[in-house]
């Protein structure tokens, strides 16, 4: 695999320094799990203790992080944690974490792009019809008694089909765009979190966790739209269980390993990228759940008429008086910083698409490359096809923690996995060795694991499902087509 990757992999320079990689990663990592999920978080489970969901969740990526950095180090390829468990664990569980990781990227795309139509509407003064706007599974009755019943979200499928064009004509996002748009996230984010605190209301953040008891919210026509009564719903299993929810803003750190090839002292830089960009979104991402839930209570964060959708702009024009001009400033950084972060995950999708089709496991159409762009052109159509669905047809919420599922269930074979290869090869080289191994390997499958039992049990019944499906295209079509087998 490594001469393989050698070989087709040649002409990548090695450019990147620490700095760079840090940018990198801040670039695929802040979007719409800050901006979107930080106030779902709050007002599903954690209340205000969302700034210490947050430290949940960044507890576990820093672990799994630190595994990611070892496998980047030795295993410089592209296909991520696809590839490093193609090498250590084999065929099997390479494929188990590759349909994971599916979800995580295609799933992660419709995510940001659903979060994206919330903003674009916000932008237009809630011009677009939630009929038009809204999955046919999300439904709601109004304070006036009118009954709103989503049928498709089409601006969700517009900006992916976008973005999808892009990326067949090959653009690449050069270091100058991302570093651009790294300064504008990273500024909108310290803007909100220094104006938003002279706004903070201390009444907001009492109690800090949502209280045992706290009975279930509905709509006008009596519809549950929020239920605390799950252990992870409210005090100290709802902090697990908003970790699970925000960890989502934590993904796209992973993405700095796959330019490991790219680094110029990989040894030194690669853990300083990873645990670098982790440590600035993890302090911004604190501050900034605890001036949200205290500029706007969090229950507001459940309302549809209130902060539900669009939640930092809904708390900068709701409470925020004089700062309606830092609303539509923030709105359309937004727009702008999610584009990016889809476009990321889409491409990141297509290369793991790549790889496995090379090693025959999908069909060879994933791999075929356009004869101009040389982009696998026919793998991002069908991945639009796929991931358009999603957008279109789910709610939000439900394929933002599918992506979380995935994620986190390719974070714990992958911590598993550095171990395995410490007792299996101990004589490869290692440029970078994940410190203290078994323990941090250990402690970051059992907190992600933790994280995956925190997430909503119907999350886990569809999440399941998929992987049985998962299971089910192997052995009837990959086990046989495979190269391994040929
Ligand atoms: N972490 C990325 C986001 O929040 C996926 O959008």
């Amino acid at each position: 695999m490594l001469s393989q990757a050698a070989d087709s992999e040649k002409g990548l320079k090695r450019t990147l320094g620490a700095g760079n990689l840090i940018a990198l990663g801040i670039g695929a990592i802040i979007g719409a799990g800050l901006f979107v999920r930080t106030a779902a978080a709050a007002g599903q489970a954690a209340g205000p203790g969302v700034t210490l969901s947050f430290v949940v969740a960044a507890i576990g990526c820093a672990f799994a992080g630190l595994c990611y950095a070892e496998f980047a180090s030795m295993i410089p390829i592209a296909g991520s944690a696809y590839a490093y468990s193609y090498v250590t664990m084999g065929e099997l569980i390479a494929w188990i974490i590759g349909w994971a990781l599916i979800m995580e990227y295609a799933l992660g795309a419709a995510t940001v792009a659903i979060a994206w139509s919330e903003y674009l509407n916000k932008l237009l003064g809630g011009g677009i019809p939630y009929e038009w706007s809204h999955s046919p599974f999300e439904s709601y009755t109004d304070a006036s008694g009118i009954h709103h019943q989503g049928i498709v979200n089409a601006p969700a499928l517009i900006i992916l089909f976008a973005l999808t064009l892009l990326l067949i004509k090959g653009t690449q996002e050069s270091a100058f765009i991302n570093a651009i748009i790294v300064f504008i996230k990273v500024a909108i984010v310290l803007l909100f979190i220094a104006l938003g605190w002279q706004f903070i209301n201390p009444d907001n953040h009492t109690p800090y966790l949502i209280p045992e008891g706290t009975a279930a919210v509905t709509d006008q026509a009596g519809k549950v739209i929020a239920d605390y009564s799950g252990w992870n719903k409210h005090g100290w299993g709802g902090v697990l269980g908003g970790a699970a929810i925000v960890f989502f803003a934590f993904i796209g750190f992973d993405a700095v390993s796959t330019a490991a090839q790219e680094a110029k002292n990989p040894k030194r830089d690669m853990p300083i990228g990873i645990l670098g960009s982790l440590v600035v979104c993890t302090i911004l991402y604190i501050l900034f759940g605890h001036v949200l839930t205290g500029v706007a209570n969090w229950q507001d964060f459940v309302d549809p008429e209130k902060g539900r959708e669009a939640s930092v702009a809904y708390a900068i024009s709701t409470y925020m008086s004089g700062y309606g001009w830092l609303a539509t400033a923030v709105t359309v950084a937004i727009l702008a910083g999610f584009s990016s972060v889809i476009l990321v995950m889409l491409m990141g999708q297509s290369r793991i698409f790549y790889t496995m089709s090379n090693d025959g496991l999908i069909p060879k159409v994933f791999g075929d490359l356009h004869p101009k762009f040389k982009t696998p052109y026919k793998s991002n159509m069908i991945l639009f096809v796929f991931v358009g669905a999603f957008a279109a047809f789910v709610p939000g919420h439900v394929a933002g923690d599918l992506t979380s599922f995935g994620t986190l269930f390719a974070f714990v074979l992958v911590s598993i996995g550095v171990w395995i290869l410490r007792v299996k090869a101990p004589q490869l080289e290692r440029p970078f060795r994940t410190p203290i191994a078994p323990v941090v390997s250990v402690l970051g499958a059992i907190i992600c694991t933790a994280m995956i039992v925190g997430l909503d049990g119907q999350t886990l019944k569809v999440a399941f499902g998929w992987m049985a499906l998962g299971l089910v295209v192997y052995f009837l079509y990959s086990k046989k087509n495979s190269r391994l087998n040929s």
